[in-house]
C-alpha cells in the first residue's frame, strides 16, 4: 500500500503539470537501470542448478549471494539461494510445503501454474507476517497493509497436485510489493512429474536443466539496484545484467547431446527473444516440446523463442549438431548475451528421443458456456487496470461456474502478459486469427502486445473460491494491474 500510494503521488503530480499518462507511455514496456557496480564480462561464471528441496519447509531469510566477482548481494531468499530450492512434486500425489518468514516484512507464497485451492493459492492479502523474533521492532510499519487471512511466523500450503507433469515455480506475491520481493531474490522453481512423461525417452539426468533467467541491476556495494516510488518506473524495471539460476550470463559445458532445458522467464518486465548463435546447420534450433502447463501434444520446432515474464518454454537442443569446440551463445535477439554452451567432446551416447506424439492429454476444450471481455489499460491517475478497475480484494470481475468453460478476450493499448490462476487455458485465437507460433499447449499466461486482443478457452475445475487475474509486469501487477474472479459452486 505504501509503494502505491507514493507512485500514486507522482503519478497525480504529473497529472497537475498536465501530462497525460498515455503520452507518457513508451512503446516499449519497461526503463533500464543502470548498475552502479562494476560488472563482470559474460561467460566468467560458470552454471549451477538450484538445489532440490529435501523436505517440506522453506525458511526465508536474507542470505549473502556471490553474484559479481568480489561483492555479495544481500538477497531475500528461499533457504539461502536464489533461485530458491527446485521443489519436485508427483502429479497426484498431494504435497505440502511450510513456509517460515523470517524475513522483516509480510511475504505471501504463490504457486504460478499451480492447480491450487484458494486458501493455498497465495492471496495477494493472505500474508505471513514475519516470525517475532526475526522481526525485531520491524513489524509496526506495515500494521496497516490490508490482510486477509493472515498467519504469523509460518503458514503450510497444500497442493493436490490434481495437475500434469508441468514446470511450475513459486514467487512471492504480496499486494502492491511483489515487484521488489521478486527481485530480491524470491523465487523458485516447482517441478511436476508424472507417469506420462516419465515414460517418454526425453533427455533427463544432467542433460534436464531448469533455467531461470532474470535481470538486474546492482548498486555499488553488489546489492540489488530497485528504485522505490519512482514513477519512471512504472512500466517495469529493467536490469542491466542477465542472471540464469542466479549467476550473470553463466557458461555451461555440454556433451554433443540432446539436452532438455526448462526455460523460464522469472524477469519482472523484460520480455527476450532468445536464439542459439551461431544457429546449428539447417535451422530450427529449438524443439518445443512444452508450455507453461506441460507437454504439447506434438512437438514444435522454432529458431527464436519469444518469452513474456512468467511463461516457459520446455524444448529440446540437440547439441550434437554443432562440431566439438563450438561455442554456443544463447542471446536475446534485442539485448545480447544470456548464456553460452560449450561442447565438449567427444560424441557420447545419447539414448535420449523427441517422439513424433508427446502427450494425448491436450486436446481442445468443448464450446464455452460464456464469454468475457477484459480490457487491460492504463487509468488517467497512472495506475495500471483491467477493464478500467484498479485491483481491490474482494472485487470480482468475473464469476464463472465450476466445472464450465469460458472463453475470455483479453484487449490491450500496451503490452502485457496476462496471467490466470487455478486452471490452464488454451490459446484460440490471437488477433481475430490464428494462435501465434508461442501460444501452443496448455499456458497460464499469454504474452500480449500493443493493440493485441487474444481469446483464450478455460475450465474452471476441482475449487470454488476467490483466484487471480492479472498482468505479469510485476510493476504492472503492483500498480494495480490485478482482478479477483470468484469460481462458484453449482446453484
Ligand atoms: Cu506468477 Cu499471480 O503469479
Ligand atoms: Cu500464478
Ligand atoms: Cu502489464
Amino acid at each position: 500500500m505504501k509503494r502505491r500510494a507514493v507512485l500514486g503521488a507522482g503519478a497525480a503530480a504529473l497529472g497537475a503539470a498536465g501530462l497525460g499518462w498515455s503520452l507518457l507511455t513508451p512503446k516499449r514496456p519497461g526503463k533500464l537501470l543502470h548498475s552502479r557496480a562494476p560488472l563482470p564480462r559474460p561467460f566468467e561464471a560458470r552454471l549451477t542448478i538450484p538445489p532440490v528441496l529435501s523436505g517440506e519447509e522453506i525458511t526465508q531469510r536474507e542470505a549473502e549471494l556471490s553474484i559479481l566477482p568480489g561483492l555479495t548481494t544481500r538477497a531475500w531468499t528461499y533457504n539461502g539461494s536464489f533461485p530458491g530450492p527446485t521443489v519436485v512434486t508427483r502429479s497426484g500425489r498431494a504435497a505440502t510445503v511450510t513456509h517460515r518468514n523470517q524475513l522483516p516484512e509480510p511475504v505471501v507464497v504463490h504457486l504460478h501454474g499451480g492447480h491450487t485451492p484458494a486458501g493455498s493459492d497465495g492471496y495477494p492479502i493472505d500474508l505471513i507476517m514475519p516470525e517475532a523474533g526475526a522481526a525485531g521492532g520491524a513489524m509496526h510499519h506495515d500494521m496497516a497493509t490490508m490482510t486477509g487471512d493472515m498467519t504469523v511466523g509460518s503458514r503450510t500450503y497444500r497442493y493436490p497436485m490434481q495437475q500434469r507433469a508441468a514446470t511450475l515455480w513459486y514467487h512471492d506475491h504480496r499486494m502492491g510489493f511483489t515487484g521488489p520481493a521478486v527481485y530480491r531474490g524470491l523465487a523458485g522453481f516447482h517441478l511436476v512429474r508424472d507417469d506420462e512423461e516419465d515414460a517418454l525417452p526425453l533427455p533427463t539426468g544432467d542433460r534436464e536443466l531448469p533455467l531461470m533467467i532474470t535481470d538486474r541491476a546492482f548498486e555499488a556495494d553488489g546489492s540489488f539496484r530497485y528504485p522505490s516510488g519512482d514513477s519512471e518506473y512504472m512500466n517495469g524495471i529493467l536490469g542491466d545484467v542477465i542472471l540464469v539460476n542466479g549467476l550473470p550470463w553463466p557458461v555451461h559445458e555440454v556433451d554433443p547431446a540432446r539436452y532438455r532445458l526448462r526455460l523460464l522467464n522469472a524477469s519482472n518486465a523484460r520480455r527476450y527473444r532468445l536464439e542459439l548463435d551461431p544457429q546449428p546447420p539447417g535451422g530450427n534450433a529449438f524443439i518445443q516440446i512444452g508450455s507453461d502447463g506441460g507437454l504439447l501434444a506434438r512437438p514444435i520446432v522454432h529458431d527464436t523463442l519469444e518469452l513474456a515474464p512468467a511463461e516457459r518454454f520446455d524444448v529440446v537442443v540437440d547439441f550434437a549438431r554443432y562440431k566439438p569446440g563450438a561455442e554456443v551463445r544463447l542471446i536475446d535477439r534485442d539485448n545480447g548475451n544470456v548464456m553460452r554452451f560449450d561442447v565438449k567432446g567427444p560424441k557420447s551416447k545419447d539414448p535420449s528421443v523427441v517422439p513424433p506424439v508427446l502427450s494425448t492429454t491436450a486436446e481442445p476444450l468443448p464450446p464455452p458456456k460464456r464469454s468475457r471481455t477484459f480490457r487491460f489499460g492504463q487509468g488517467r491517475d497512472g495506475t495500471w487496470r483491467i477493464n478500467d478497475l484498479d485491483y481491490r480484494p474482494g472485487r470480482a470481475l468475473a464469476r464463472p461456474r465450476l466445472g464450465e468453460v469460458e472463453h475470455w478476450r483479453f484487449v490491450t493499448d500496451f503490452h502485457h502478459p496476462i496471467h490466470l490462476h487455478l486452471n490452464h487455458f488454451q490459446v484460440i485465437s490471437r488477433n481475430a486469427n490464428e494462435p501465434g507460433p508461442y501460444d501452443h499447449g496448455w499456458k497460464d499466461t499469454v504474452d500480449l502486445r500493443a493493440s493485441e486482443a487474444v481469446e483464450i478457452a478455460v475450465r474452471f475445475t476441482d475449487y470454488t473460491g476467490t483466484f487471480m487475474l492479472h498482468c505479469h509486469n510485476l510493476e504492472h501487477e503492483d500498480m494495480a494491474m490485478m482482478a479477483d474472479f470468484v469460481v462458484e459452486g453449482a446453484p
